[in-house]
């Protein structure tokens, strides 16, 4: 076969690119342990001997992670005066731990998927599952910091008021059920910002659920909100008037009967959100960077613990609102729409 040099050197920049940003995120995690981005955000250009001192660390080592961070962009070298600086762009992204746009904990994701890699390749060799419980813990810590600060900036004053009277609903008081809560950061922001609402986050991991509930105690919402092991298709309860799936529906081996679970538990009137990752229906159309994260992540994690159920379905994370749809029609939902996407979410509401 004849090689075109043009493709080749594009697929060739690309990998070496790809590569270099592997090699960048065990960087991103030490910077971000060590508090090296925090100690530079605000502080203006500043030397790697100061940058070491401010966080106590060995100056040799912090100058050549500086190095490494203005090669990838991650922080600006000034050469004149041999200083490095954290722009409020790059301070944003790397140093505010409550910024929406906070990506350090998702290299914590990467490294879980590393560390796994062995279960993978037998779980490819079998066709056996991968259950959520038995990965390495930083991916459960790395996707509730992750997905906590995107839920802080959007879930309360955009994607809850999106949905058709919710607000209004939460306001009054209803029963919430959050489903497949892992570590609770949903539950807890709509507690915090509905207190005559009651809140219950349900999860199959008993070490998410138990985290959750010491979250919800450093939170001062413990009184509102209860977390309990349950799985998504056998929890207690029939009077919510909010049923939340948030980033897990696609994860179950059984996403049929955990939505016809949900229309039984269901007050009249009551609402589902769906909160799914943003996909388009056809595969060619998910053939971007963020189809490739998510493909990826789905399937290490997603589609390997749909697979540990034993159920019905091993959606994956790219499962698409088409599929979903279906899925909400087949237990008697009537009426299912698109209230809002951003480019990491679909989010969806369902009535019956
Ligand atoms: C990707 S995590 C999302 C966690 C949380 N909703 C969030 O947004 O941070 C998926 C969660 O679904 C839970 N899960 C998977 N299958 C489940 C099931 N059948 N019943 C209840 N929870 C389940 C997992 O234990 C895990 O905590």
């Amino acid at each position: 076969m004849q090689m075109d040099q043009t493709r080749l050197d594009s697929l060739l920049g690309q990998v070496v690119n790809d590569l270099a940003a592997g090699y960048a995120g065990v960087m991103v995690s030490i910077g971000d342990k060590l508090g090296l981005y925090r100690a530079m955000a605000g502080a203006g250009p500043i030397t790697s001997a100061e940058l070491a001192k401010r966080t106590r660390c060995a100056e040799r080592y912090v100058r050549e992670w500086l190095n490494a961070q203005a090669a990838g962009g991650y922080v600006t070298y000034h050469p004149t005066s041999g200083t490095y600086e954290l722009t409020a762009e790059q301070a944003f992204v790397l140093a505010d731990e409550a910024s929406p746009a906070h990506f350090t904990p998702a290299w914590q994701v990467v490294a879980s998927m590393w560390s796994d890699e062995d279960k993978a390749i037998e779980a490819f060799r079998t066709g056996k599952g991968v259950a959520w419980g038995d990965h390495d813990h930083r991916l459960h810590c790395g996707v509730a910091a992750f997905y906590r600060n995107a839920y802080r900036g959007s879930l309360v004053p955009q994607w809850i008021p999106a949905l058709d009277g919710v607000v209004e609903a939460l306001e009054r008081g209803i029963e919430v059920a959050d489903v497949g809560c892992g570590h609770g950061h949903s539950t807890i922001l709509m507690a915090e910002a509905f207190p005559d609402s009651r809140f219950v986050g349900f999860d199959v991991h008993a070490e998410s659920i138990e985290a959750a509930r010491q979250n919800a105690a450093k939170a001062g919402v413990a009184g509102r909100v209860r977390f309990e092991v349950a799985k998504a298709d056998a929890y207690p309860g029939n009077e919510f008037g909010l049923i939340c799936f948030f980033d897990c529906l696609h994860d179950m081996g059984r996403p049929a009967a955990a939505v016809e679970h949900a229309a039984k538990a269901l007050a009249p009137g009551g609402t589902v959100l769906l909160v799914e990752p943003f996909a388009e229906d056809r595969i060619e159309k998910n053939l971007n960077p963020v189809g490739r994260l998510y493909y990826s992540a789905s399937t290490t994690m997603c589609v390997a613990h749909a697979i540990s159920e034993r159920g019905t379905h091993a959606l994956g994370a790219q499962a698409g609102e088409a599929r979903l749809a279906e899925i909400f029609a087949a237990a008697g939902f009537s009426h299912f729409r698109r209230a809002l996407q951003t480019p990491f979410n679909l989010v969806l509401e369902a009535r019956l």
